[in-house]
């Protein structure tokens, strides 16, 4: 099982390198890049390779399933990312690219299908948040081929945007709550548990309400009757975000100063992530219609100071080496360059001046977050092949 938590790194920092080109050409021109094409090799290896991969390896760990059926469904989860990757830097949304994504649904499926019969009669809290991360897979699974049957029939452009959106949000809601299920696992064998009574309130809160945001930031949504309701999704979910700050909080005080860090660094970017989603509901969407900039910053602050800050904390953990500093710089590099990307938003809706420092600014951080992410990569790989995978797993 540790060589997917291998691998989903080395996808990570394949994706994030890319990622990094895409910020230099938002700056300078870069010859070979097609800008289109990388996006979506970018965003599709980083959802599937990197978040995906590394979470549904921890899943099934949690649930003491690495059988044979478990480890093919992961295999075909990194035969499909690498897939993928290539299609798309090579044709974008060209026939290769609609096949390979096509066919990861139906790997998804598998995946699913084999984590909830692995997770069936489970009863303890954490697996709980599991199986409803699970479930949002089904969901962005059912987004991503109403997406495929809008096309096909040419409707409305409005809404091929929201299922994209709605894909967009749901995959990123199985991130979130698989990654609340295995900290409140990981907080708990080091003696700071998390309290139990909040966490299965905030399941019921949030399990319902997350999916319901995704019209937030797709221009034109409001109008529709989805609007109004992703407007009062988002400002309910302001409760669960706030006593799992709290929550989250209070617990990392039993736990290492510098561990106590990020963990505190991620809850920091939660609320951030929780007061910006509220602003959207009251009006904030203005700015994502009008900068596009706003929709990508809300999106990395969540999936890199959010989900892979937390992801690279536990797979850091369970590999045997967890860096928190080299964590810590990778929280400064995602500071700066939400502050960067913050800079283009306000020269390019209200004027302000320095938004080319700002895109600069938003690389510099890009780089930092690389780096760190590196640096992390190399001392587990390294602490891999010198203890073998059974010392690494002690
Ligand atoms: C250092 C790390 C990263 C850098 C430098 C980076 C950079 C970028 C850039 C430049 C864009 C395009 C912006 C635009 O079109 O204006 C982008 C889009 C995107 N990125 Fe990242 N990114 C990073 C990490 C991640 C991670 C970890 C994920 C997911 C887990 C991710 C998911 C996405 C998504 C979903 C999009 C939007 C795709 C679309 O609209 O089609 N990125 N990123």
């Amino acid at each position: 099982m540790e060589r997917f938590l291998r691998l989903s790194l080395g996808l990570l920092l394949l994706a994030t390198g890319l990622g990094l080109l895409l910020r230099l050409a938002l700056v300078v021109p870069v010859p070979f890049l097609v800008f289109s094409h990388a996006l979506h090799a970018h965003s599709h290896t980083l959802y599937f390779g990197w978040a995906a991969l590394a979470l549904f390896t921890l899943f099934f760990e949690r649930v003491g399933a690495s059988d044979a059926a478990v480890r093919r469904a992961l295999w075909l989860v990194v035969a499909v990312s690498l897939a993928t990757f290539v299609a798309f830097l090579h044709s974008g949304y060209g026939r290769p690219g609609v096949l390979v994504s096509a066919s990861s649904l139906g790997v998804w499926g598998v995946v699913v299908t084999l984590f909830l019969r692995r997770a069936r009669g489970r009863r303890e809290l954490d697996v709980a948040w599991l199986r409803v991360a699970a479930w949002y897979v089904v969901v962005a699974v059912g987004a991503a081929l109403a997406r495929v049957a809008l096309l096909v029939t040419k409707q409305d452009a409005l809404w091929g945007q929201l299922a994209v959106a709605a894909f967009l949000t749901t995959f990123a809601g199985f991130f979130l709550f698989g990654l609340v299920g295995l900290f409140a696992r990981f907080l708990a064998e080091r003696g700071a548990p998390l309290d139990e009574r909040l966490l299965r309130w905030q399941l019921w809160w949030m399990t319902p309400l997350t999916a319901l945001t995704f019209p937030l930031g797709v221009p034109g949504a409001m109008q529709t009757p989805l609007g109004p309701l992703s407007r009062v999704a988002a400002v309910a979910l302001v409760v669960p975000a706030a006593l799992w700050v709290a929550n989250l909080w209070s617990a990392s005080r039993h736990l290492a100063s510098t561990v106590r860090l990020v963990v505190r660094s991620v809850a920091v970017a939660w609320a951030l992530k929780a007061i910006l989603e509220t602003g959207a509901a009251f009006g904030l969407t203005a700015l994502a219609a009008s900068s596009r900039h706003a929709v990508i910053l809300l999106l990395h602050l969540v999936l890199l100071g959010v989900v892979s800050a937390a992801l690279l904390l536990l797979l850091g953990q369970r590999l045997g080496r967890p860096s928190p500093g080299a964590l810590l710089v990778h929280q400064f590099g995602v500071a700066v360059m939400t502050a960067g990307l913050l800079l283009v938003v306000g020269a390019t809706t209200a004027g302000w001046p320095g938004g080319r420092l700002g895109l600069w600014l938003a690389f510099a951080g890009g780089a930092v977050v690389v780096a760190a992410d590196g640096v992390l990569t190399a001392l587990l790989l390294r602490r891999a092949v010198h203890l073998g995978p059974s010392a690494a797993r002690r």
